[in-house]
């Protein structure tokens, strides 16, 4: 490399230098826009999704027969902008063994307003309290009467609720049941 070269590409390299520091500056607003609770250089750092803070557990034996349901608080944590770096969040759940012995588990925040809905058995008590006689159990809300199917995955079948609640991942290896995490979405 002769002299001239030399110093045409170290004066390459300085000319560079604004440049690449332009892109830096634009890159980053852009890349805490898009996920705004990463630090400013951290672009490939972990997700800020919501994260299970632990597993909620069951064993088979706690459901002996099928429509066995059972009350569960998960909790999830949320990325805020205080002294931990998060907030954890309880979200009330429904554990069921359907008739095919499929383990399913649902949030218990209507999709409809976000009340916390019940699980009802009997379909002569559902068509007394929520208006509306299901072929089989169902969860029901007691705000404004949304009947949710659980056996078809809680579509709904009365009432204004958009959609069915939020399921959760449930896992099963041997007796242990684990409920993992929350599908995603906003909270109801
Ligand atoms: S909040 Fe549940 S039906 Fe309205």
């Amino acid at each position: 490399m002769t002299e001239g070269t030399g110093r045409r590409t170290v004066l390459k390299v300085v000319a560079a230098i604004p440049l690449a520091a332009t892109f830096g500056l634009l890159v980053s607003p852009l890349m805490r826009y898009l996920r705004p609770t990463i630090k400013p250089l951290d672009i490939l750092g972990p997700s800020d999704q919501p994260k299970p803070l632990e597993d909620v557990s069951f064993t088979k034996g706690d459901f002996p027969e099928a429509w066995t349901c059972l009350p569960f608080m998960f909790s999830q944590t949320y990325k805020e902008y205080n002294p931990e770096g998060m907030e954890v969040r309880k979200i009330p759940g429904f554990v069921v063994r359907l008739p095919n012995d499929e383990i399913v588990a649902y949030s218990r925040i209507c999709p409809h307003l976000g009340c916390i809905f019940n699980f009802v058995k009997d379909p002569e008590e559902c068509l007394k309290g929520y208006n509306f006689k299901p072929e089989g159990p169902v969860f029901a809300c007691p705000c404004h009467l949304s009947v949710y199917d659980i056996a078809q995955g809680g579509k709904v079948v009365s009432g204004p609720a958009p959609r069915p609640p939020r399921q959760f991942t449930v896992k099963t290896e041997g007796e242990k049941i684990s409920i993992v995490s929350l599908e995603a979405g906003g909270i109801a």
